[in-house]
């Protein structure tokens, strides 16, 4: 088992790190084991200085999605919300958004009924091998990061090329089907909103590809003994062109806004939007993929589910700065690169506090 040893000359990271990754049990499993002392492991490493605001000037948008079935006046006031706020914060919430909050509670808590079924059962589960279509384990980037995080997560893939129904978790089968279904259907819509937010056409983001591809991930943040020691996810911007986020109402979230992080609270009924970087770089930087995290919390279990749009599946279609948006007085801030080129880049590096972004800037 692992032992918490503060002296850093018995500290041997690597091994306790494999140890822990081969009891397939997550950070679940060390909380049923009543520990009180964290491994060393999750101690976060990212020195960040930026101040929690509380009650500021700042806070997330709320955009109505509804009553959009013909008033195209209506369509246009959603379209200019939705610009303001992906080139300014680079998150938003919706709601009447068209997913019923009976599937989402269901989906939160299939999610739950997966983490909390047997043991043996959820390890048969527990993979790093990011080509299957359904996983489990705890952090993406155990190995590749300085400081895990305090979650499990269920990983899986429903476009393209989802699982076999029967390689679905029997717990929670069909409400995994159906939430990403649902999902599906407003990511669908957002691309067309966000591309007319761009001055485009409104099939444009879906015609480039950016929608053929869904990858959702459910959180399962355990209370922490020790919250003020680790995060429950350290700060990142998602690698994607845009995330939908549902998180129960628990807390935790936050974003980094003009160098401050701001809560992100939970809003009955409504999903989180936030642009990812492939988004930010088609857009040549006009809309903003932001650093956002989660903390740690002695607080009850927290669930979330993130649903990623882009394919992870490898193709060779190149990705750069839409040429509709560029002019003599907006050049291309970015060399194109494949999803694939852009997803290795950004898990082999870890998250190390710096964007995976910078590394595909053109030097001008
Ligand atoms: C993520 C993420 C936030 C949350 O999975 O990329 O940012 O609330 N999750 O779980
Ligand atoms: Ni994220």
């Amino acid at each position: 088992m692992m032992k918490s040893s503060s002296d850093a000359a018995e500290y041997d990271r690597a091994s306790e790190v494999k140890a822990f990754d081969e009891t397939k049990a997550g950070v679940k499993g060390l909380v049923d084991a009543g520990i009180t002392h964290i491994p060393r492991f999750f101690y976060k490493s990212i020195c960040d200085d930026s101040p929690v605001l509380r009650d500021s000037q700042f806070s997330i948008p709320v955009i109505d999605l509804g009553g959009l079935d013909g008033d195209s006046l209506e369509r246009r006031e959603i379209v200019d919300r939705v610009r303001e706020a992906s080139e300014n914060g680079g998150f938003f919430h919706i709601v009447n958004h068209s997913i019923p909050e009976s599937v989402m509670e269901k989906m939160k808590d299939g999610v739950g009924r997966f983490f909390e079924q047997e043991t043996e059962v959820k390890k048969g589960f527990y993979s790093r091998d990011f080509t299957k279509p359904l996983f489990y384990n705890t952090n993406n980037s155990l190995y590749t990061s300085k400081s895990a995080d305090w979650r499990d997560t269920l990983t899986y893939r429903m476009a393209p090329d989802p699982p076999n129904l029967e390689d679905l978790p029997l717990v929670c089968r069909d409400i995994l089907v159906e939430y990403s279904k649902q999902v599906m259907k407003v990511g669908i819509f957002l691309f067309e909103l966000i591309s007319e937010a761009l001055g485009l056409n409104p099939n444009h983001l879906y015609d480039m590809d950016c929608a053929e591809g869904q990858l959702l991930l459910c959180n399962y943040y355990p209370p922490c003994p020790q919250p003020e020691l680790t995060m429950g996810a350290t700060k990142h911007a998602d690698a994607d062109f845009f995330t939908v986020l549902f998180q129960d109402d628990i807390g935790g979230l936050q974003v980094l806004n003009d160098n401050k992080w701001i809560d992100v609270s939970a809003q009955p009924g409504a999903l989180v939007v936030n642009i990812g970087d492939l988004l930010q770089l088609i857009t040549n930087d006009r809309f903003k993929s932001v650093d956002h995290r989660v903390l740690a919390s002695h607080a009850g279990l927290r669930i979330s589910i993130a649903s990623f749009f882009c394919n992870v599946i490898p193709t060779s279609k190149l990705y750069g700065p839409i040429k509709e948006l560029l002019s003599k007085n907006n050049p291309s801030k970015y060399r194109e690169t494949t999803v694939k080129n852009y997803i290795s880049h950004f898990r082999t590096k870890g998250l190390d506090g710096t964007k995976p972004l910078d590394h595909f800037k053109l030097t001008q």
